[in-house]
């Protein structure tokens, strides 16, 4: 597939992510169609992404006019069939392995036999999501960062049988789209995760054996190594959900005890703490 020959991108998932890449898609000037399991769930993304957009009217980055022709760029639907339509399609559902197998399943039945198949999976092989299709040389990790329309990174992430047009395809994708895009070999976590989650977990441990208070571990990261915001305040705002399956994948998926996840993490997420999307985490958002 070449990059001048795409215009709609598909976008399955409408959550904190996929929200995010149909609104720099769309901005981008692609049609999108965004899918999802219920309306509620498109409903909650197009409101995220209005709140967006209502923050880029403010500061005069786009007018009334231009933020309107980005959302009716935007066609919503629970139904996966219009994804037939798509030219690339970008999956953002829930970071679970069986899930995305299903869905590339169904996306591999439906897409034109052109299409690429990406997914902003953060952690889960690209190779072992791609042999769920018949086309793995056009199955790619296109892995975005939280919040997207801020977030200048685009990890993108060769499966083992990825071709090098889908590679180049979807690299210039990314800087079509106003992001950075490097490159990452696919194995668990890519390359921010790999890194940002142990760092994450530890700040969890830290937590978990009273060496400091929340504000306390995020101050001293923040203030003391310049990070735009503590590590318990972004794991609250990445999900600790999404954190606790990151660390579970690189724990099983290289083995070394260094990635167990820290058993707070584990206890908040039982008891429904996700962070910011759930109003509690390690800070309270009500
Ligand atoms: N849409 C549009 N603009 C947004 C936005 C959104 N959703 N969220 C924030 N912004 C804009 C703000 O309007 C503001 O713009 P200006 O500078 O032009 O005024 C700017 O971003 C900064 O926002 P705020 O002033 O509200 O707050 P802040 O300065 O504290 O920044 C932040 C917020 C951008 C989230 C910043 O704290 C930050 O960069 N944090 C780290 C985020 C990070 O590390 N993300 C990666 C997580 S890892 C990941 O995503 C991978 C994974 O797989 C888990």
């Amino acid at each position: 597939m070449d990059l001048e020959r795409i215009r709609t991108v598909g976008v399955v998932g409408a959550g904190q992510m996929g929200s995010g890449i149909a609104q720099v898609m769309a901005q981008a000037g692609y049609q999108v169609v965004l899918q999802d399991i219920g309306e509620a769930f498109l409903e909650s993304g197009l409101n995220r992404i209005r709140e967006s957009l209502d923050r880029l009217l403010a500061k005069g980055r786009v007018t009334a006019d231009q933020a309107a022709e980005i959302m009716g760029r935007i066609r919503t639907t629970v139904d996966m069939n219009p994804l037939s339509k798509a030219d690339l399609v970008i999956e953002a559902a829930t970071e679970n392995g069986k899930v995305k197998e299903e869905i590339f399943r169904k996306l591999d039945a439906l897409a034109p036999p052109g299409a690429i198949l990406a997914t902003n999976t953060s952690s889960i092989s690209i190779t072992k999501i791609a042999s769920a299709t018949s086309r793995p040389d056009k199955v790619i990790g296109m892995h975005f960062m939280n919040p997207v329309p801020v977030m200048e990174l685009v990890e993108i992430i060769r499966g083992l049988a990825t071709s090098e047009e889908t590679f180049r395809c979807v690299e210039g994708l990314a800087r079509a789209v106003g992001k950075t895009p490097v490159e990452a070999q696919d194995y668990p976590g890519f390359i921010v995760n790999r890194i940002l989650m142990p760092m994450i977990n530890e700040a969890v441990y830290a937590l978990y054996e009273g060496v400091g208070k929340p504000q306390d571990i995020d101050m001293a990261m923040k203030l003391g190594t310049n990070q735009p915001m503590g590590p318990l305040a972004l794991a609250d705002l990445i999900g600790l959900d999404t954190c606790l399956s990151i660390l579970e994948v690189l724990h099983g998926g290289l083995g070394d005890s260094k990635y167990r996840p820290c058993p707070l993490l584990r206890k908040y997420v039982d008891a429904g703490y996700l962070g910011r999307k759930s109003g509690r985490g390690f800070y309270s958002y009500r």
